[in-house]
This record gives C-alpha cells, structure tokens and sequence, in this order.
C-alpha cells in the first residue's frame, strides 16, 4: 500500500539475534522473523546496531562485517531495499577512537576516511541510503561536542560526506537526526544549517532523515511533518523517516493506543503526500525489541506487534490510511 501512494517503501529496521534488547525471546525468532520477512508487512530494512563503528572496527583498521552482514543478506534474500546506518556517529563508536584525547587533526582525518573506506567499500552497492553523519547537533540546533567536532569541527561532515560519494557514488547521501520533525524547532533549523553548509561547499548531501522517536501524546501533525519535509526539500532531493517508533507512559491503555496509532498516521499520511518522501522505517516493530524501555524507564509499547504478536492498533491505521489514499 505504501509503495501505490508513490513512496518506495515502509520498512522495519531490525537487529542480530545476539544484540537484540532482550535475551531469552529465541523461541519467539520464527514468528518474528515471519513477520519482518514478509515482503507485504514491510519493504526495506536497516541494521540497528551492526553497521555502526564498535561493531565495524572494534580496533584500529581491523574491520568486522559479520553483525552488519546479518541484515544485509536478510535484505538481499528478502528482496528489501536497505538502509545503512551509520558511519560517522559519537556514539556507540569504538571505545579507542572515543577515549582518546589528544589527537591531531590530520590522524582524525586518516581514521575517518579509513573507517569509511573500508564500511562503505565493503557494502558498496548494496545499501541505497548510508546515514553518513548522524546525530551532529545538540538539542539547541549547534553542533554537538563529539571527539570529531572538537578535533576537526564542521570539517569532519564535510569529509565524511566527500568520503562516501567517492567510495560508493551509487548511495543516497543522507545526514540522520532526531528531533528534527517539528518545522519550527531549533534543532529543524540546526539541520537545516548544516545541509546549507555542506551545499556551500559543494558537497553532495541526497537527503534529510527524521528519525521521528515520537510520544504518543504530543506527535506532531501531518501537516506539520509535511512542513518540516518542505523545508529540507528546498535544499535536497529526499527526506524519509528513518527511525519511527511511538512511545507510551505504561501500561498503555486504550486512549494511549489510539494516540499511538494516530502517530503513526499521521507520519504515513504525510509522506504519502509529499513527493521527496521516499520511504517510512519503523525502527523495530517488536516490543521487546525496542530501545524505548531500556532509554526511558516507564515508557514502552512503542513498536506496532505486543509481545504475544498481537497487532497495535496503529497497524490497521497505517494500512487503512494508505489504502484509502
Ligand atoms: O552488545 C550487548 C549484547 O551483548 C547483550 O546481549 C545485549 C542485551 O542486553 O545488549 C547489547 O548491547 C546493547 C545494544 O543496543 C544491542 O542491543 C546496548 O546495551 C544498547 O545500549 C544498544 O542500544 C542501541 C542504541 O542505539 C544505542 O544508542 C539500540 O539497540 C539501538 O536501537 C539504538 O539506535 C539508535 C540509532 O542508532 C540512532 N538514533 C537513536 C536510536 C535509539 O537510541
């Protein structure tokens, strides 16, 4: 239904059996991976954990793909586009890049460009979108003070964006934030800076995610998210929603839930009806697979599947919504 209002997909991003949030759920994989698979719940999909540095280069220039291999061929057996996520991020960044405090510039640069070189090289061809920079700003919209910031400051956005146009010319170029829904917020201007930023100096940026972790009760509205995506579509070519999940106060009850589901609404009314909206990612659609109850003690229920595989009823929105559009 997603892909007949023009957008190419509605995805779920997921993680390696070994990461997921929970241990002790092996018995629940089949029905999980039965609905993550199916190529009629969802169309693409991301790695939440395993393409990030920690995993990728847990030591100087050695590189591990196994974690990041898992959704990837998962993707490339289940015919989904993938997403890959994320090369330059400060956190869950290997401990030896972060702990270190006296580095120079040029070395900073040396480990970026290695870094990207070989994870976007490996993957080269395989991921439609690489979220390149992730997280650069800080919740008032400046740049956030990360080991790359304050070694390199902005230089380090303009050359991992240049690394990766190199390495893999075919992939959408995207810079990934959260907080960056609400048109008028200050972190929306942030994101937009920093686009302009990489424009004027003529480096290339695709597209603006919005990973969109939303509150049940105080989600924005589709014509805000349809303002927000008309902002960055003045400076690139796409947007999408790369991390949507909706979290409830527990227990969550029936006037949460129908917060929830006008969450979700909401988002894929919104990017059904602006163009350069490409593609919804739920980041995990399992409950007990989520990150919200482990970030934010007291809060859950933000995925769209209860732990005993029962359907939110923001599922029947969304499918509604799409099909009646
Ligand atoms: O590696 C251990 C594993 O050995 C253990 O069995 C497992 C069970 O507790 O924990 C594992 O580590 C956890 C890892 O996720 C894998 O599940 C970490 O403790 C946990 O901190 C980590 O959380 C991830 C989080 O990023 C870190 O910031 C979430 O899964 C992941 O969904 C989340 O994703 C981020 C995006 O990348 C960027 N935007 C925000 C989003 C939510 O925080």
């Amino acid at each position: 239904w997603a892909k007949k209002t023009g957008m190419m997909y509605y995805g779920a991003a997921t993680d390696t059996p070994g990461q997921r949030e929970r241990a002790g759920y092996e018995a629940q994989y089949a029905k999980y991976d039965e609905i993550l698979k199916d190529p009629k719940q969802f169309g693409q999909t991301t790695p939440t954990n395993g393409m990030k540095w920690l995993f990728t280069e847990p030591e100087p220039g050695v590189f591990n793909y196994t974690e990041g291999d898992f959704v990837a061929n998962l993707a490339k057996d289940t015919g989904k586009i993938l997403r890959c996520h994320a090369l330059v991020w400060h956190s869950q960044l290997a401990p030896w890049v972060e702990a270190r405090t006296n580095w120079t510039k040029a070395e900073m640069r040396e480990v970026i460009t290695r870094h990207i070189t070989n994870v976007a090289g490996y993957w080269k061809g395989q991921c439609y979108a690489w979220d390149v920079v992730n997280e650069a700003l800080d919740e008032d919209g400046s740049y956030r003070k990360s080991v790359f910031y304050n070694v390199l400051g902005e230089e380090y956005i303009k050359l991992a964006f240049e690394v990766t146009a190199r390495v893999d010319p075919g992939t959408k170029l995207y810079y990934n934030d959260y907080g960056i829904e609400r048109p008028a917020s200050v972190k929306t201007a942030g994101a937009k800076r920093l686009v302009q930023m990489l424009k004027d100096a003529g480096v290339r940026i695709d597209g603006v995610g919005m990973q969109a972790h939303l509150h049940a009760d105080n989600h924005p509205t589709a014509e805000d998210h349809e303002n927000t995506m008309r902002q960055y579509l003045e400076l690139v070519e796409e947007v999408a929603f790369t991390e949507l999940d909706v979290r409830i106060t527990d227990p969550a009850n029936e006037t949460s839930l129908e917060w929830q589901k006008d969450s979700y609404v909401q988002v894929a009314k919104a990017c059904a009806k602006v163009k350069g909206c490409v593609g919804i990612t739920v980041w995990d659609f399992y409950d007990p697979f989520s990150w919200v109850p482990y970030t934010f003690p007291g809060k859950g229920a933000a995925g769209l599947w209860f732990e005993d595989f029962t359907e939110h009823p923001a599922v029947q929105g969304v499918v509604q919504t799409l099909k009646g559009l």
